[in-house]
């Protein structure tokens, strides 16, 4: 099992060796390693079991050191990193030749952040190199939202996960690259889309349903639990559907009252987005652990960080 600790200097000497180490972010946990380092790296993926075309995120300590990563920045991705980093905002720019291809799957663009976790800020502080994180989740399952989600995911498979407590935010970060010095959004995340466009104005979302070179890995299945997942905008109706099952229901802010129901989440009794949001991850966590035939979650109002929620909802659902 892996140490589960606060110590940010045990991080550092094992990072600065070659190993990896599980890391707190606002958003979800990752699974850091120098981005210098080849072995660091290929653990990454292998211990993740991502396949290498899937490129990863590269983490800073200040939106001063994006100018050792990229070669090129435009004016609204300027804008972008000065308004919400640290925060859970990545952004995909021209790397520097610097920057090593395993990290970005051989493209010439490099995805880059400032987390804002303290703990992550100030162990970014302290190393002599940035960070390259992927959520720590096995490739294909639901990205990990304490320390414990970690653990268990991943054993003996790694040494350390530096405790930061629960994550704030609960989704990964929103995604935006540029073409012709526009944004586009890659994958949405913890920015409503909302907050995005007062900043920078109108901003499209790339399409996933379409084969995106641009953005790799973001394609169908993602995000998933093991029990199958539909979602429904009305949930006693689509019980009918599954009788005799063991339903487990997830919802946004009401209690939904029938017996067929063997197990109910509530993501945010007061109606708000951003809790519902934290708490999706390890809600889905929690009723995977459930033994259930089936779990029915409810489909969110789509603007805000709604939009978000439903598209990772869809994620766990696709099949
Ligand atoms: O919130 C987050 O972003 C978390 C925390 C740990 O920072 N990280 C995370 O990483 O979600 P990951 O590896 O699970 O997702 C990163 C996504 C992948 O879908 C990858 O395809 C995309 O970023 N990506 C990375 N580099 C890219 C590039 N050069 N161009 C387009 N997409 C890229
Ligand atoms: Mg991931």
């Amino acid at each position: 099992m892996p140490i589960i600790s606060k110590d940010i200097s045990k991080a550092v000497a094992l990072l600065s060796s070659e190993e990896l180490v599980a890391i707190p972010t606002e958003t979800v946990y990752g699974l850091a390693g120098n981005i210098y380092s080849e072995k660091a790296i290929k653990s990454i993926f292998e211990t993740k079991q991502r396949p290498f075309f899937n490129p990863l995120i590269v983490h800073i300590p200040s939106v001063g050191y994006l100018d050792t990563i990229v070669s090129q920045i435009p004016e609204k991705a300027r804008q972008l990193a000065n308004a919400f980093w640290p925060g859970p905002l990545t952004l995909v720019l021209p790397k520097k030749d610097t920057i090593p291809d395993l990290i970005t799957a051989g493209k010439d663009s490099v995805a880059v952040r400032v987390p804002s976790h303290p703990v992550t800020l100030e162990l970014l502080k302290q190393l002599k190199f940035p960070l390259a994180a992927p959520s720590a989740n096995p490739f294909n399952r639901i990205s990990p939202t304490t320390a414990q989600h970690v653990e268990e995911y991943f054993e003996d498979k790694i040494k350390m996960v530096l405790d930061g407590g629960p994550c704030k935010k609960g989704i990964e970060s929103t995604i935006i690259g540029f073409e012709k010095g526009n944004p586009i959004i890659y994958r949405l995340g913890s920015i409503a889309i909302e907050d995005i466009e007062a900043v920078v104005g109108k901003t499209p979302i790339k399409n996933k349903k379409e084969q995106n070179p641009d953005a790799p890995g973001m394609l169908g299945k993602h995000y998933a639990p093991s029990t199958k997942t539909v979602l429904s905008s009305n949930i006693l109706k689509e019980i009918e559907n599954y009788g005799g099952m063991r339903i487990g229901a997830l919802t946004f802010q009401s209690k939904i009252n029938s017996e067929a129901i063997s197990s109910q989440i509530v993501l945010s009794e007061i109606g708000d987005m951003s809790q519902a949001a934290s708490n999706l991850y390890d809600s889905l966590h929690q009723l995977d652990k459930l033994d259930l035939d089936i779990i029915i979650a409810e489909i969110f109002p789509n603007h805000g960080l709604g939009k978000s929620i439903n598209d990772r909802l869809q994620r766990a659902a696709h099949s």
